[in-house]
């Protein structure tokens, strides 16, 4: 199993169940693990009965948790701006790009993009310190349109380093003459600031295409629309060249069926089952059962021990 690795699926699939007990069974078997919430709805506090927040806090032996949010991280992405913009304009303007910064901060993507930076920060510095990093995300198409960042972002960062190029060189010409020396280039703070966040998008996208480093599980139900989405996501997820793994069909009815009902439930489930094994006939998948109460702390070791058998 790969060391990163998203659960991503349609809302109430089973993806905060399936990521922490996944974590948990990490833990359990000696690895050390961090689980990250991405979901805006954060239930691992809740399925954990422990609190979780914006730290990376300790929640089992061997398992350690965050939840990040895009509201808060583009909050401080911001004020992060706001004081590294402070220290390269002149006090004039700094109250015009105040105003514009908070402009930005309710304009649609910044939160995403807020998000997707806390995620690559995680990925690249807790990458040493953890044998397994989880991530619970949120329903497919807020998550697919996170992981097509790296794309976006890097096209976007280039476009603004090409721009900021042009415009020192414009200046270099007004004052002696000729063009910026690749050093003064390389000088320039703005372009600093560009060219590391450049880097480190180019580093998540290098992680997240790297099939020995990450990967991706979906969960599912023995149902019609979380398979038909699910297909879909695969099909953009792969030509991101993100690797998707294996599937995990969760809420599995047991066998013992009697009442008129629920048997043909069953029935209908078994011929979901069938359909799966043949769409996703390239992907591992894991079946795992509904359990009589809904997923609270005792109920994830349940479904912990059960991975120790399947994957
Ligand atoms: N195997 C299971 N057996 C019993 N109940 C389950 C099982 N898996 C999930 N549930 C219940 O189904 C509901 C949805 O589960 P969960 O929160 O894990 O889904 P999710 O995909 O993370 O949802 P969301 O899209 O809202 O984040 C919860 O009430 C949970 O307790
Ligand atoms: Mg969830």
């Amino acid at each position: 199993m790969n060391k990163i690795i998203f659960f991503g699926g349609k809302g109430g699939v089973g993806k905060t169940t399936c990521s922490s007990s996944y974590a948990l069974y990490e833990a359990k078997r000696g690895l050390k693990t961090l689980l990250v919430s991405t979901d805006p709805a954060h239930s691992t506090s809740d399925i954990f009965e422990k609190t979780i927040n914006d730290t990376v806090t300790s929640i089992y032996p061997n398992l350690d948790a965050i939840e990040i949010s895009g509201e808060k991280e583009s909050k401080k992405y911001m004020d992060s701006v706001r004081v590294s913009l402070k220290q390269i304009v002149s006090p004039i303007i700094v109250q015009e790009i105040n105003k514009q910064i908070d402009a930005a901060s309710i304009s649609p993507g910044t939160e995403e993009a807020a998000l997707f930076d806390k995620m690559i920060e995680i990925i690249i510095e807790k990458n040493d310190e953890y044998d397994k990093i989880i991530f619970d995300t949120a329903p497919t198409g807020h998550t697919l349109r996170l992981l097509s960042l790296p794309e976006l972002l890097g096209a976007w960062l280039d476009s603004l380093i090409q721009k900021r190029s042009k415009s020192v060189n414009l200046m270099s010409m007004a004052l002696k003459g000729q063009k910026a020396s690749e050093k003064e280039l390389e000088k320039d703070e703005v372009i600093k600031v560009l060219k590391r966040r450049y880097d480190k998008v180019l580093s998540a996208k290098k992680i997240m295409m790297d099939d020995r480093q990450l990967s991706f599980i979906f969960v599912i139900n023995a149902e019609k629309l979380p398979i038909d989405e699910t297909v879909k996501a695969i099909n953009i997820l792969e030509k991101y060249n993100i690797f998707v793994s294996g599937i995990i069909v969760n809420k599995i009815l047991p066998d013992n069926m009697k009442d008129e009902f629920w048997l043909s439930k069953k029935e209908q489930e078994q011929k979901y089952l069938k359909i799966i094994a043949k769409t996703f006939k390239e992907k591992r998948i894991f079946t795992l059962p509904l359990l009589k109460e809904d997923m609270k702390a005792d109920n994830l070791e349940i479904i912990a021990d059960k991975f120790a058998v399947k994957i």
